[in-house]
């Protein structure tokens, strides 16, 4: 008998170049683990229906059992003569049981096999990406608490705009990433594999069948509420949007990590000097002696390229595909595999990236010195002298330009020029408006509660105090 799951109806051996080409165990094998899982439910089922005795079921469990347990182990290294793992699967059941093994397959295909196999992979990945982002808050949490009081300057367009809290600067990154962490949980509960599609158009296996051997095959894991019999057997095997969500949010952490890898690239430039970058994840230049580059985070943002064109591969793959299944489809893995540890990668070393980061606070001071960081606060603080903010504002611009002109600083300006711009404004007011503790302590509608992030669980806040 042919080693393929489909050799009956050929006559002729088909074409080596294609079989290689075709092939896709080379990647496929790391969903060996979710498709025996699917194996186990459906030896259960199969012995439902009387296809299977309950002695030649329970040679199938321990065989697939087996199997599993390599797997489990990384004992687990794939024939690549194997077409795909579905493939690899049945022949590792076959030499261990021999025509026994033939049964398996019975009343199911691949079609079916390998959208389940997917769903759990974006399940676990996305349980364990949520654990990495999670960690990642934590760490960033810890920097700003370690750095509590300080200040730096916050940019629009990249010019100087005003002081910002340092806790408020690395809080903004915080937010990004625990609504991509509540993304992917939502993502995660949502997210459901359906049994039973066969190739397109359903199997004899009863609902009912099915619904007993999940919950015979889980007992009390929470897991078996996560299969369910499917609703549409079409849509089914030609799902694939929860790939394109899991890589759409992907990409949207993506954009998240690449935001804050330039950032602390920019700000670790001798232009800005405001970050120490950790030797462990940095680089030196051939020729050049005294270089320290921030190859980690160039890579991170260099990646953005891969991980946007991932989700643009499948999106397009999937582009006017018939119902039902294509083997089309199968090119969906090696895009899902690639975003998928990628940023699970860029999260790990981000988080202890971020722990070692050191901040350069003579520099940040130094920067903190342009006044022209309080010209809104000065116009503001006339505002509330009755001034209109018109006035205000083309007054301290005014105020600006003077000391520019005149090369000198606001705060020694002479009082009586300060007073010739408006009564209000002298030494002891410029003083005490154009500094950084003013210009954020004057700012009433950020929460004065601390910041601790809503994604941090309890214990780990305690932990990193
Ligand atoms: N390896 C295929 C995929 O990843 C699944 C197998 C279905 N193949 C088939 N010829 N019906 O999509």
């Amino acid at each position: 008998m042919s080693n393929k799951l489909w050799g009956g109806r050929f006559k002729k051996k088909t074409d080596k170049d294609f079989e290689e080409f075709s092939k896709s165990i080379h990647y496929d094998y790391k969903l060996a683990k979710y498709d025996i899982m699917y194996s186990l439910i459906h030896v259960v089922a199969l012995e439902k229906v009387g296809i299977l005795s309950s002695g030649e079921s329970l040679k199938l469990v321990k065989a697939l059992g087996e199997i599993l347990k390599d797997v489990k182990t990384d004992k687990f290294k794939p024939d690549l003569r194997s077409e795909d793992v579905h493939t690899e699967i049945q022949n590792r059941v076959e030499k261990k049981l021999g025509k026994l093994a033939y049964k398996l397959h019975s009343l199911r295909s691949r079609n079916d096999q390998i959208v389940f196999d997917e769903k759990w992979y974006c399940l676990e990945n996305g349980l364990a990406i949520g654990k990495l982002i999670i960690n990642l808050i934590a760490n960033l949490f810890f920097l700003a608490q370690k750095n509590e009081g300080q200040f730096i300057v916050g940019y629009t367009h990249t010019q100087r705009a005003q002081a910002v809290s340092f806790m408020v600067y690395i809080m903004a990154f915080n937010r990004m990433f625990e609504r991509d962490d509540e993304r992917m949980e939502r993502f995660c509960n949502n997210l459901f594999a359906y049994i039973g599609a066969g190739a397109l158009a359903g199997s004899s296996i009863s609902r009912k069948n099915y619904k007993e051997a999940i919950k015979e095959f889980f007992k009390q894991d929470i897991r078996a509420g996560k299969i369910k019999p499917l609703e549409n057997a079409l849509d089914n095997v030609s799902d694939r949007d929860f790939i394109l969500e899991f890589l759409s949010i992907l990409a949207i952490t993506q954009m998240h990590l690449s935001r804050l890898a330039e950032d602390f690239i920019l700000y670790a430039s001798k232009e800005f000097d405001f970050f120490q970058l950790p030797e462990e994840f940095c680089t030196g230049s051939s020729l050049m002696p005294h270089k320290k580059n921030p190859d980690f985070l160039e890579l991170v943002r260099g990646l953005t390229g891969r991980i946007y064109g991932n989700l643009t591969s499948v999106l397009t793959t999937m582009k006017g595909l018939p119902l039902a299944y294509n083997r089309d489809m199968q090119l969906d893995k090696e895009p899902l595999f690639s975003s998928t540890e990628t940023v699970k990668d860029e999260l790990k070393i981000m988080a202890k990236f971020v722990k070692k980061i050191g901040l350069k606070k003579d520099s940040i001071s130094k920067a903190l010195c342009d006044e022209s960081l309080y010209a809104t606060e000065l116009a503001e603080f006339l505002v509330y002298q009755g001034v209109s903010f018109k006035q205000a504002h083309d007054l301290v611009g005014k105020l600006v330009q003077y000391s520019e002109d005149k090369k000198t600083k606001i705060k020694d300006i002479p009082d009586r020029i300060l007073k010739s711009f408006h009564k209000k404004l002298d030494h002891k007011s410029i003083l005490r408006i154009m500094n950084p503790h003013y210009a954020v302590s004057s700012k009433k509608s950020l929460p004065q509660h601390k910041m601790i992030s809503r994604r941090l669980p309890k214990k780990k806040t305690r932990k990193n105090k």
